[in-house]
């Protein structure tokens, strides 16, 4: 028997019992004639000691002992004396004093200190997962990760959704990101693909009607990463049939809830049910289609109030079916000039060109664009609403660009005035997106989702004449500024499916090679569907305020898309490729 409790379980109670631990050598402390070690395992930490007067080998044992040796001890609970005992710990009124012990394996020294958690250079935690998850901080991140999990399954088990797993080696047939590819050795020159989510899959059980799917499912995008994102990550992946936008959102937004209010005891959740705004509305008045409403801060659009002004830059805007947008920041008169500029390029790292501002002085307005509105820019300083010691940011662009602009510096001035409060859980839903994006690239429209998602019915009429313009019945969970999950109603009918894909671009001999299973499944009595995905990554890692989600990852890739503790990607032997029928460039 190596353990008869765990490091975090012995209490007063227990005194005067011979137990027996096993774990790491957490910290070590020889106090003259006593040696006192620290006792970890996943639970916690037990202190215990060694008397040369109680047991001579044990004491010369623990003399040898060094941090993270692996040890069995047997010993007797005993009070620890008065002013030692350590109210931050669990087991902190007792001690057990050994009477025999095994190294059940010695260690050489860590790279980094265990026993404390100061930063260490993540290249490095990376290179040695396995002992950074020793930590506090990784060790806590994945047991909160696997709670939140295990309460999500059963709040979906007792809503009736059933768990399928749908498979890893599937049909290369690209939804917008790029696929990692995995060639067949049984079928030269033929690939599968690693899904980027199980998207086709859990449309065709809605077409076997299962009615409510879910999975914990893995997916995999070969994409540039960023601080959240990965190249294979985990969403709680649904899908449900008979069921509208609302019926989805709702659902949704129950189990969201239910599982915040059991995890997140102490964040407040802002507003209950969660706001819904269509995405013109949350990019017109926040600038962003994940807005953060911890904070107000609204983008005014100030076009018709302007258009009367004889400025070329707003007119040549406007001529062209662009907009003129204004964010008036509190108190922002204080700036300096270099925490402007700082503003301003971050918009125009986003594309605008238009961009000036307007200080609301003691002595009156100063802006250089003064000398081309009439009234010292009353207008826009009425439709701002602006104050002395408030500065206007003005943005003339097209709409996406304006609004897009604005919002980044909405979000810089959030973090200024620090409005963008961790212990703060601001959700919102954003709908009717666009259905499609024009790729100035390829030169066509592309899915903004992904090419199932159905149109508007009201917009139906539009695919024809102005594909642009066509909502989709799309919707998004915003937490806190990020997209935390994402979905829609799917087209059933395979003649819309049809049109969708001629409208992208995909010829009809096209699209039956790529879709053709979907297309055909379709025929049969596919039932009004739909669904979403939470990227269980980003929500666990707003959940436990990280700053990215590697740090809610077991064995994440690096930056750079690598796995720095085994080396992947590596090169393989010859034969196995040969074996592949692949050739290296
Ligand atoms: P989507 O691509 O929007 O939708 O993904 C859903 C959610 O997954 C998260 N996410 C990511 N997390 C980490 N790393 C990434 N590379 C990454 N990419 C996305 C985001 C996002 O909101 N099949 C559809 C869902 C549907 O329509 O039902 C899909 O995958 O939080």
């Amino acid at each position: 028997m190596y353990r008869s409790h765990t490091c975090n379980q012995l209490q007063k109670t227990d005194i005067e019992k011979t137990v027996t631990l096993s774990g790491w050598v957490h910290r070590r402390r020889d106090h003259g004639g006593l040696i006192f070690i620290d006792l970890r395992d996943r639970y916690g930490l037990t202190q215990i000691v060694s008397d040369p007067e109680h047991n001579q080998t044990v004491h010369e044992q623990m003399n040898h002992l060094r941090s993270e040796y692996v040890i069995k001890i047997t010993g007797k609970v005993r009070n620890r004396p008065n002013g030692m005992t350590n109210s931050q710990l669990s087991t902190g009124e007792i001690e057990i004093l050994v009477d025999t012990l095994e190294i059940l394996n010695e260690a050489i020294t860590p790279p980094f200190e265990i026993d404390n958690e100061k930063n260490v250079n993540e290249e490095i935690r990376l290179q040695y997962r396995y002992l950074d998850i020793r930590r506090e901080r990784m060790k806590n991140n994945l047991l909160r990760r696997h709670r939140f999990i295990k309460i999500v399954r059963d709040l979906c088990d007792e809503q009736n959704f059933v768990e399928i797993e749908t498979p890893i080696l599937i049909k290369g047939t690209p939804e917008g990101s790029r696929e990692y590819i995995v060639p067949s050795r049984l079928y030269p020159g033929k690939f599968f693909v690693l899904p980027q989510s199980p998207q086709q899959l859990k449309q065709l059980l809605m077409v076997a009607g299962m009615d409510r799917y879910f999975q914990i499912a893995r997916c995999f995008r070969d994409e540039d990463q960023r601080g959240d994102r990965q190249p294979e990550f985990t969403q709680l992946d649904m899908e449900m049939s008979f069921v509208d936008e609302n019926d989805v959102m709702d659902t949704n937004e129950k189990i969201m809830l239910e599982v915040f209010k059991k995890m997140a005891t102490n964040k407040t959740i802002l507003k209950i049910p969660f706001p819904k705004l269509t995405w013109q509305e949350a990019m017109g008045r926040y600038g962003s289609d994940k807005p953060d409403l911890r904070f107000s801060m609204e983008i005014k659009d100030i076009t018709a109030g302007v258009k009367e002004e004889n400025f070329e830059i707003f007119q040549n805007v406007i001529k062209a079916g662009g907009v003129i947008k204004a964010l008036k920041i509190k108190n922002g008169a204080k700036f300096s000039r270099k925490e402007i500029d700082t503003f301003i390029e971050l918009a125009k790292t986003y594309g605008a060109k238009g961009l000036s501002y307007l200080i609301m002085t003691q002595e009156g307005p100063k802006s250089s664009l003064l000398k081309f509105l009439t009234d010292q820019g009353k207008s826009i300083i009425e439709l701002t609403e602006a104050q002395t010691g408030d500065i206007i940011f003005i943005a003339a662009d097209q709409f996406e660009v304006a609004c897009t602009a604005l919002g980044q510096i909405r979000l810089a001035c959030g973090d200024y005035f620090k409005l963008r409060d961790p212990n703060i859980l601001s959700f919102c839903w954003v709908t009717h997106f666009p259905l499609l994006e024009f790729s100035k690239e390829e030169q066509r429209y592309v899915a903004a989702h992904h090419p199932f998602t159905s149109p508007q019915e009201e917009d139906l009429p539009l695919l024809e004449t102005a594909p642009g313009k066509v909502k989709a019945k799309a919707y998004d969970l915003a937490l806190n500024g990020s997209e935390i999950a994402g979905g829609s109603i799917r087209i059933h009918k395979p003649e819309l499916q049809r049109q969708i894909f001629k409208i992208l671009g995909i010829s009809p001999e096209d699209a039956e090679r790529r879709f053709g299973h979907l297309l055909k499944a379709f025929q049969y009595g596919a039932p009004p569907h739909g669904g979403i995905a939470w990227g269980l990554d980003r929500i666990i890692m707003l959940l436990q305020d990280e700053p990215n989600i590697r740090e809610v990852i077991a064995f994440p890739k690096d930056q750079k898309a690598k796995d720095l503790m085994t080396g992947a990607p590596t090169e393989l032997p010859d034969e196995q490729i040969k074996e592949m029928n692949i050739k290296i460039a």
